[in-house]
């Protein structure tokens, strides 16, 4: 595996040759990376579901460079889908819509649905231009495992067995908010996201109506699993300095990710994070694949509080404890 280096003519060439060729290249997003491979290319595309472990009947999110580009790969596109990728694409929102027959259902794992979202990051979308054909991409780590926000990563998840394009820190630091757009009435968040509900009906003016948030973000996508986002080691949650004095008693070498500011006795197994809901969310992953490569037992995570601008990091993290 190398990280692709020069200019960034150079940079999108030799990813271009490799994506054009049927090989994947790890590309940076404002999300997070993604394990791109060419939609044109069945290969390429059972080569990612190989690489991450993936059970193959679990879809692929393509990642287009024009808006227009959904009503060659989607069909069936409702008025709020036009009116919300007008506000926030290029960016985190991805929509689930029929497919056309330009996408393959070796991408969307069977189904006659499609993901669809145009990334908010330059060297993604250069890519994806000089390509020719969207990418699909899901997060660049193995399949249940937390998803990658910087170029190192991606490098800790798969060694040897991909090239990766250092686009440095991903901006938003999770994933996407994922709604079902299937219906020309009302639309389903699946995996709640930076952009939130609120977001979402305020750009409708509140006449699209979210009906339904699901909880389990893949309900309607086959082969996931409740536990998911997961560090190696054992994720506790805490809500105040009396647990974690309490975990504290009980686990030897715990490492503590906080945001509020206990006095810690050991620097060297702690992270504060910020309260942010923006900083959290980007520094998120970072913080707990910190927790895993340290000599800690377990890692304890101060939760945020139940408020909704910190919905999408508490779905995140719940997914992470498995609870
Ligand atoms: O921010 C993101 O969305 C990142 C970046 C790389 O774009 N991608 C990402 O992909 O998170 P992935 O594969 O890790 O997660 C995509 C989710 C999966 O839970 C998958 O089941 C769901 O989207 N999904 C994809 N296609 C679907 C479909 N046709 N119907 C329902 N769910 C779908
Ligand atoms: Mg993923």
């Amino acid at each position: 595996m190398t990280i692709l280096t020069g200019n960034t003519n150079e940079i999108i060439e030799q990813a271009r040759s490799k994506l054009c060729a049927g090989e994947l290249v790890a590309i940076p997003t404002e999300t997070v990376y993604g394990l791109g491979g060419n939609i044109a290319i069945d290969n390429a595309i059972k080569k990612i579901y190989e690489l991450k472990n993936r059970p193959n009947n679990h879809p692929l999110i393509i990642h287009i460079a024009s808006a227009e580009d959904l009503y060659i790969y989607a069909t069936q596109i409702p008025k709020y889908v036009e009116i919300l990728a007008k506000k926030f694409w290029p960016g985190p929102l991805t929509f689930i819509l029929p497919k056309s027959d330009k996408v393959s259902l070796l991408v969307t794992g069977c189904q006659n649905t499609v993901a669809i979202r145009m990334p908010n990051h330059e060297l993604a979308l250069e890519l994806i231009k000089a390509v020719g054909h969207p990418l699909a991409a899901p997060s660049a780590n193995k399949f249940m495992s937390i998803s990658p926000t910087r170029p190192e990563h991606v490098i800790a998840e798969f060694n040897n067995a991909v090239d990766v394009i250092d686009g440095g820190i991903c901006n938003i630091g999770i994933e996407s908010t994922i709604i079902d757009a299937t219906s020309l009435d009302y639309y389903k968040v699946l995996r709640p996201g930076i952009i939130s509900v609120e977001d979402l009906n305020e750009a409708l003016d509140n006449k699209y109506s979210d009906k339904l948030v699901i909880d389990k973000n893949d309900i309607i996508a086959p082969g996931s699993h409740k536990k998911h986002y997961s560090p190696q080691k054992k994720l506790i949650r805490f809500n105040s300095k009396e647990e974690l004095d309490s975990l504290l008693d009980k686990y030897n070498n715990v490492y503590i990710i906080h945001y509020s500011d206990f006095v810690l006795l050991d620097k060297e197994l702690s992270y504060q994070i910020s309260s942010n809901p923006y900083e959290f969310a980007k520094d998120l992953y970072h913080a707990l694949r910190l927790g895993d490569n340290s000599f800690s037992e377990t890692i304890a995570i101060e939760f945020p509080p139940n408020e909704s601008k910190y919905s999408a990091i508490i779905d995140r993290l719940k997914r992470s404890i498995g609870s």
